[in-house]
């Protein structure tokens, strides 16, 4: 792993203005993040991952503070200067997949290379070599509508790859899967990772961060840990609903009958949702 960051934030802040309305969003982030690194971000809904993740994938520029990406100040790139940077160096993988609905798995793929001005032929070789690195080279000409939401996650991991950057962002790239084909995407950036490429992983799932060599979190705008556990605040919420998730359930119980209690064990276990606790009823009495 080289020294060198290639991430680099110093007491970054981006506030969201609309009319007369300011929302800080990220509050003098200063994170450091060396080549070849993973990490996973974890935080509650609203807590600003989203605003970060753009914000190191040159997306977005700070309100105020320090970017570098590999050396270089983002704030002072010209827009184009940012899309040239964002097409050759960073690959990025969302929740909701953002394929083309008309294009082929092979095709999505290509549309970055398109972008960087490669040909046709090689163009359709490399995709076709990024697709059997995610095992898909079978679906090649599958629509996205014909693949499963894994599979759909994979052509998109695919077209991440496809112009070899150095950096993946993933913005809760598990969101709309099963947890089996969750734990596949994840496995293949941990693999990506053995490979060399730097991977930022943001996640509400505890178990899925916790695959991930360094863990921060982000909690109204601000880095409120960064090591290579999950936070032991966290720990606590989740071991106690693993251990007895009636006393849990009964704690909340007041609360959830006034406002189900999905939403409420949810806010306890800081918006990283309900899934896997099917059969958890709040305790009547
Ligand atoms: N484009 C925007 N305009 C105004 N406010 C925004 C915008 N995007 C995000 N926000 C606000 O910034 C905060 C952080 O949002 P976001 O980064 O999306 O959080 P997360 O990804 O952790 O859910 C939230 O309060 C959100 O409502
Ligand atoms: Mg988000």
């Amino acid at each position: 792993m080289s020294e060198n960051p290639i991430i680099l934030m110093e007491r970054v802040t981006r506030v969201y203005k609309s009319g007369s309305v300011e929302t800080p969003a990220l509050r003098e982030v200063s994170i450091r993040l060396a080549a070849g690194e993973m990490a996973a971000i974890i935080g509650p809904s609203g807590s600003g991952k989203s605003t970060l993740m753009n914000l190191m994938g040159c997306l977005d520029v700070p309100t105020s503070g320090l970017y570098e990406f590999d050396g270089r100040e983002v704030g002072k790139l010209s827009s184009e200067e940012m899309a040239e940077l964002r097409n050759r160096s960073i690959g990025f993988v969302f929740q909701s997949f953002h394929l083309l609905p008309h294009a082929t798995a092979r095709e999505n793929v290509e549309m970055p290379l398109l972008f960087g001005g490669m040909a046709a032929k090689p163009r359709r070789e490399r995709a076709m070599e990024m697709l059997e690195r995610v095992g898909l080279a079978p679906r090649a000409h599958h629509l996205p509508t014909q693949l499963s939401g894994g599979e759909m996650q994979r052509v998109a991991v695919a077209r991440a790859l496809a112009n070899r950057p150095r950096v993946i962002l993933a913005d809760e790239p598990t969101g709309n899967l099963d947890s089996r084909s969750g734990r596949g995407i994840i496995e293949l950036f941990r693999e990506l990772w053995k490979e060399g490429v730097t991977v930022v992983l943001i996640t509400h799932d505890l178990g899925l961060a916790r695959v991930c060599p360094r863990i921060m979190k982000i909690q109204d705008g601000r880095i409120v840990h960064d090591g290579a556990d999950v936070p032991v605040e966290d720990e606590t919420v989740e071991e106690a609903i693993r251990s007895d998730p009636v006393a849990v359930t009964s704690v909340v119980d007041s609360e959830a009958r006034l406002s189900g209690w999905t939403k409420v064990l949810r806010s306890v276990r800081g918006g990283r949702g309900v899934r896997g606790t099917r059969g958890l009823e709040p305790v009547r009495g």
